[in-house]
């Protein structure tokens, strides 16, 4: 008595599969093995490139719940009052491999995709208001000081200090990561912004700038460096035990959504530019609109099929939202869907996790896993225009055009920008103890760096506050201390 017969990939049955084929009882083995050379070509491609950043991950299935009205703002059928709208959350970590530790401090990836009725709309977050860069040029190079030293194969303190301390307008994040909310206790427990700036568009075509958060219902919860080093000593996957385990046992986290809005004419007037990735709108001078909330309430049945090979990318947008003219935003427009290319393959957004839950009609065609309908139900209309009734263009979506001028140049993105008011006004938030942790976070963190990276660091920290600096001189100090004391 047997189950069901395992098969070849060709759906053949096997007769065994416990014994290979060898000449003889000793062997060697036949070439005509087909069964074992399958699988152990199988075996040799199961791993697909790890994403260049955000390798490790978590991920779940919610819904959308819009409890408020926001149509005087947008057209987008996802933000209709009373709508619900199914979504993909994916959180991760920023600069470590897929086997990283979760608990590591570091910033969040907080990637959500909606699958509304008018196409995937994808905001792909973090957990942070704002970014270490304004330039997209800079994107590499930061990335490069995340990750390993090229000879040591380690981890830098050096580089990532020496990147930040010679770019100023890093300070508001940096502060972020390194503050209490730099290591949330799992993905739960923490909020998520789309960051950028991104456009409303009404149904009378007029334009709005608009940011995205999503705050945690569950409070905010976070890991002092020696918790998170206790956490990491005892399991690396605490992110995937917490999210995977809430959800299983019926407990579903929710985060509110709401907005700040822009009229669009107000960009020419802020005394800082609204499509600055390092800078905020203060709550004061936008306050927050509530919209709904998002709940995830399903774990994926497959990690693979469902988290890692979802694809996000900032450029799927629907009728209703749109772009902004932030550069990294721009940048990003073209760089998630290149790396999903390569490391998905041509038609990824046809994978289940990907596809999008409404109708898809283009005319693109044929490639590598072309797996489903190539269109054959209408196989004249393979070109557009045409006379066979394919689909066309739809001129109602339009966007209001978008006023545009300067001449072409490569503008400082340093001059004139202030990197300082904004920490200064997250720092002056925080209570003494939140303080003296982010000071001996970042003495902590600066632990090897040569002393005139640590000087120049500490210049900046003093044009924020001269307390700040100052707080982490001390902490610097006691650092220093400890070890001698150690080394007694
Ligand atoms: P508000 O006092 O209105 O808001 C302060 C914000 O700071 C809240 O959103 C709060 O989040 C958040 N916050 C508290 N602790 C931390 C932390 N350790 N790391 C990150 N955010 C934290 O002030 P303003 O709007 O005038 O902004 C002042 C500063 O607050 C900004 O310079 C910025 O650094 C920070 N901030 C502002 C945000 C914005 O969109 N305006 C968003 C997030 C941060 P919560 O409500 O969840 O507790
Ligand atoms: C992942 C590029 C800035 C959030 C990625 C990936 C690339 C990339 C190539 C891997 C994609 C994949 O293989 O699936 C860039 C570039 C940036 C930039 C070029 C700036 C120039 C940002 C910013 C944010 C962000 C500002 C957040 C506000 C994310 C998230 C992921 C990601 C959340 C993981 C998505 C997932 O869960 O699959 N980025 N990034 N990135 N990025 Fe960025």
């Amino acid at each position: 008595m047997h189950g069901t017969p395992i098969t070849t990939t060709a759906g053949a049955p096997i007769a065994d599969n416990q014994n290979s084929l060898s000449a003889g009882p000793r062997g060697p083995l036949l070439m005509q093995d087909w069964q074992l050379i399958e699988k152990l070509a199988h075996q040799n491609r199961e791993r697909i490139p790890e994403r260049v950043v955000h390798a490790k991950g978590w991920g779940a299935f919610g819904t959308l719940t819009v409890t408020h009205d926001i149509s005087k703002y947008t057209r987008a059928r996802v933000f209709e009052s009373g709508s619900q709208t199914p979504l993909l959350l994916r959180f991760s970590t920023v600069a470590g491999e897929m086997g990283a530790a979760d608990a590591e401090r570091d910033v969040r990836g907080f990637a959500l995709k909606f699958y509304t009725s008018e196409g995937n709309w994808d905001l792909v977050g973090n957990n942070t208001p704002v970014f270490f860069i304004r330039d997209p040029l800079k994107f590499p190079d930061f990335i490069h000081t995340q990750k390993r030293h090229p000879r040591t194969n380690l981890r830098s303190s050096t580089a990532a200090w020496d990147f930040w301390s010679l770019s100023p307008e890093a300070l508001h994040q940096v502060t972020i990561l390194m503050s209490d909310r730099g290591i949330p206790t799992d993905p739960m427990h923490m909020n998520g912004y789309g960051s950028h700036t991104y456009s409303l568009v009404n149904a009378d075509g007029e334009r709005f700038w608009v940011k995205f958060h999503f705050k945690t219902q569950q409070g905010h919860k976070h890991l002092t460096n020696a918790e998170s080093s206790a956490v990491i000593g005892q399991t690396r996957e605490s992110y995937q035990e917490a999210l995977f385990g809430t959800i299983e046992n019926g407990q579903f986290p929710r985060w509110d959504v709401k907005v700040q809005i822009m009229p669009e004419l107000d960009a020419d007037t802020t005394p800082y530019s609204p499509f600055d990735l390092t800078k905020v709108w203060p709550h004061g001078d936008y306050p927050l609109i509530d919209v709904g909330f998002i709940e995830l309430n399903r774990n994926a049945s497959n990690y693979f099929a469902e988290i890692e090979q979802a694809a996000f990318s900032p450029s799927n947008i629907v009728p209703g939202i749109g772009f902004s003219p932030d550069k990294v935003l721009q940048a990003r427009l073209f760089s998630y869907a290149d790396a999903h290319r390569y490391r998905l393959g041509t038609h990824y957004e046809a994978l289940p996790v990907n596809a999008p839950k409404c109708p898809v009609n283009h005319y693109h065609r044929d490639g590598s896993m072309r797996f489903f309908d190539n269109f054959q139900s209408n196989p004249n209309a393979y070109y557009e225009p045409n006379s066979f009734g394919g689909p066309t263009q739809a001129p109602e979506y339009r966007e209001p055009p978008l006023r545009i001028s300067g001449d072409a140049d490569r503008y400082n993105h340093r001059d004139g920008n202030d990197d300082y008011a904004q920490p200064r006004a997250l720092h002056a938030l925080f209570t003494t103890e939140q303080k003296a942790r982010l000071y001996s976070n970042i003495a902590a963190s600066m632990a090897g760096v040569p002393d005139f990276i640590v000087e120049r660091a500490l210049g900046h920290f003093d044009r924020i506050d001269p307390a700040y600096g100052d707080g982490i001189r001390a902490a610097l100090d006691a650092a220093k201390g400890s070890a001698a004391e150690a080394n007694r």
